[in-house]
């Protein structure tokens, strides 16, 4: 069944087609060809096509496109632009937080996140709220962070880049 969407996607307004079983990662990689958010696993495991719904990180291979009818929806592609790098993306160049490559847009899109959620003082569900702490410490942000899985395992530099624009 095909059925309309009305998404705004990095401050654009955008009508979609979708069959009703298609993911918002589908649509956007495919309808939309905003191919930064990345496919890895495609369910739910790594963390590859996090992208910010509504203020709120999620894994898009999970969710329906149908789902998010009217939702904003920030990708790797609407944080920076190549001339002008969103602080995060500078700091993960910085630091080296990527080998391959292929996790970084949703290591980015999900770090942009941890730090919206320290802000608004959404506890994490392990190690609990340590909102009142004035700097991230750095098994929060790896708690936060245990969704993004890095095959490369340059997760050392990814805590580098993150730290350096929390702090
Ligand atoms: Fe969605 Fe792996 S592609 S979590």
């Amino acid at each position: 069944v095909m059925s309309k969407v009305a998404l705004t996607v990095n401050g654009q307004s955008r009508e979609l087609d979708v069959d009703t079983r298609t993911t918002l990662l589908d649509a956007l990689r495919e309808n939309l060809h905003l191919t930064g958010t990345k496919k890895g696993c495609d369910q739910g495991q790594c963390g590859a096509c996090t992208v910010i719904v509504d203020g709120r990180r999620i894994n898009s291979c999970l969710s329906l496109a149908v789902m998010h009818n009217g939702a904003q929806v920030t990708t790797i592609e609407g944080l920076g632009t190549p001339d002008k790098l969103h602080p995060m993306q500078a700091a993960f160049v910085k630091h080296d937080g990527y080998q391959c490559g292929y996790c970084t847009p949703g290591q980015i899109c999900s770090a942009v996140s941890v730090l919206d959620e320290i802000r608004k003082g959404i506890p994490s569900h392990v190690t609990g709220d340590l909102t009142q702490a004035p700097l991230l410490s750095a098994a929060e942000i790896r708690e936060r962070m245990s969704g993004n899985i890095c095959r490369c395992g340059a997760y050392s530099n990814i805590l580098d880049a993150i730290t350096e624009v929390a702090g």
